[in-house]
């Protein structure tokens, strides 16, 4: 089997058909698969049919699952997959859901030391309209940045914490995954050297050496400025998808576009990563 890549934007992300992730993959394909991850940043694997244990074996082949913080919702039989389903969402105070997967634009699991390369996101259940995520690449945006603000945004610090995103996660896990942890504003990629903005805007505490109110009015205003149209993929999602972006170098989003009580159901994996410098 030869897989095809297809870009899907001129931004980021591709397509790729002509593999079944059930197979063994052959050393071509694999490596094919690993190249054009780093070139388009999301790859989509279309209609795969994985059970949890398969899904499980696929992803090994891009790195090391690590451990997630929201305890209610690992999947029992495979406790490295969370499963979010949009009906088990709990409801604020105003009624609405506080749905997994921010409405902001953002990094996943920014609160930890050594937060991940990857994140995956299988699609098993779907809603008849919406449900889409978005997805931006984070490199455009930090070459957009004035050479100044680059010099700037370049010695900046964010310190993260769990901070509010407390439900579904259990005492013991907010024990583990509470600590705060210092990262760079703009982070390296270890394998292209290219700087990405790199933010978890639910997690900043503040950036080093400013107040909480500036901190996070400064990142919502950098975020607005550079999160153009023109840097964006937004995903509709098709049954049997699956779906990694690079989390060092892609920031993304969950849109609230559709009727959360339908059910949206996603299996998700999130791969080890270093530590972001
Ligand atoms: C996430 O933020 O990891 C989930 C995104 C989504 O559900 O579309």
């Amino acid at each position: 089997m030869t897989i095809k890549v297809t870009p899907l934007s001129d931004a980021l992300g591709a397509e790729v058909t002509g593999v079944d992730l059930r197979e063994r993959l052959s050393d071509v394909d694999r490596k094919n698969m690993e190249d054009a991850f780093i070139k388009h940043l999301v790859l989509v694997v279309r209609d795969q049919e994985l059970n949890p244990r398969q899904y499980m074996t696929a992803t090994r082949l891009f790195g090391k699952p690590m451990r997630q913080y929201f305890s209610d919702m690992i999947l029992e039989e495979q406790p490295e997959i969370v499963v979010i389903d949009s009906r088990e969402a709990p409801l604020l105070p105003n009624g609405e859901p506080r749905l997994v997967g921010s409405g902001a634009w953002h990094s996943d699991h920014t609160n930890t030391l050594q937060p991940p390369k990857v994140t995956v996101l299988y699609a098993i259940v779907l809603p008849r309209k919406g449900g889409t995520t978005g997805f931006a690449n984070m490199h455009m945006a930090y070459d957009a940045l004035p050479e100044d603000e680059k010099v700037k945004v370049d010695q900046m610090r964010t310190v993260n914490t769990l901070g509010k995103v407390i439900n579904q996660v259990s005492t013991a896990d907010l024990e583990e995954f509470g600590k705060p942890c210092v990262h760079p504003l703009a982070r390296t990629h270890p394998v292209t050297g290219k700087k990405a903005i790199y933010v978890g805007p639910v997690k900043v505490e503040c950036i080093v050496g400013m107040g909480q109110d500036e901190s996070r009015r400064y990142i919502r205003e950098l975020q607005e400025r550079v999160i153009q149209p023109d840097i964006i993929y937004r995903h509709y999602w098709k049954p049997g998808d699956l779906l990694m972006w690079d989390n060092r170098s892609v920031a993304h989003k969950a849109f609230r576009d559709y009727d959360h009580m339908e059910g949206r159901i996603m299996h998700r994996i999130i791969l080890e990563g270093d530590v972001p410098v």
